[in-house]
């Protein structure tokens, strides 16, 4: 026999069933070697770090994560890929493909569910060639310049996006 829905998932005309699809966390290139690497823009947390610190968040907040890393254009493509039949919505860091990859625009277009873009650095603030992001135009948004926080506020508004839809 199967439960009642909460009166208040009724009234919402939501489904009180949780989403069991995780929400994929794209890192790509450079992105392994945080800590070691331009600690002014970047700060002085590893990607490990990160990931430990979104984990434990996502935990609090009954979500599941995949998290992933590659510094090659076409993993980051076949991750998406995956994303596109399993996630509940991808949070990517394209890392320097941002600026370059129609080949990940492209893949992203997949996607049927939330992309948040991310970028730990204020990327407007820096050289000219890093104002465009190719992807953007794949995301429902943009959160950078916040370091590593920034992942944490891309997975706070995927969550209040759904809770909004
Ligand atoms: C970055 C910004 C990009 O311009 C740069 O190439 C990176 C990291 C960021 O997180 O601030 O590798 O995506």
């Amino acid at each position: 026999m199967t439960s009642p829905a909460p009166a208040s998932a009724i009234a919402s005309g939501k489904s009180a069933k949780p989403d069991a699809r995780p929400i994929y966390v794209v890192n790509g290139p450079n992105l392994n070697m945080l800590g070691q690497r331009e600690a002014a823009h970047y700060g002085t947390s590893s990607l490990a770090d990160i990931e430990t610190q979104l984990q434990a968040c996502a935990k609090a907040k009954g979500v599941r994560l995949v998290f992933f890393q590659s510094n090659e254009e076409g993993r980051l493509i076949d991750c998406i890929q995956d994303a596109a039949v399993k996630a509940r919505a991808l949070i990517i860091n394209a890392g320097a493909y941002t600026h370059s990859s129609v080949a990940l625009l492209d893949a992203l277009k997949l996607l049927a569910v939330p992309v948040v873009e991310v970028h730990l650095s204020n990327i407007f603030a820096r050289e000219a060639f890093r104002h465009h992001s190719y992807i953007s135009a794949a995301a429902s948004g943009v959160i950078c310049g916040f370091g590593a926080m920034s992942y944490r506020l891309a997975l706070e508004a995927v969550l209040a996006q759904e809770q909004a839809a």
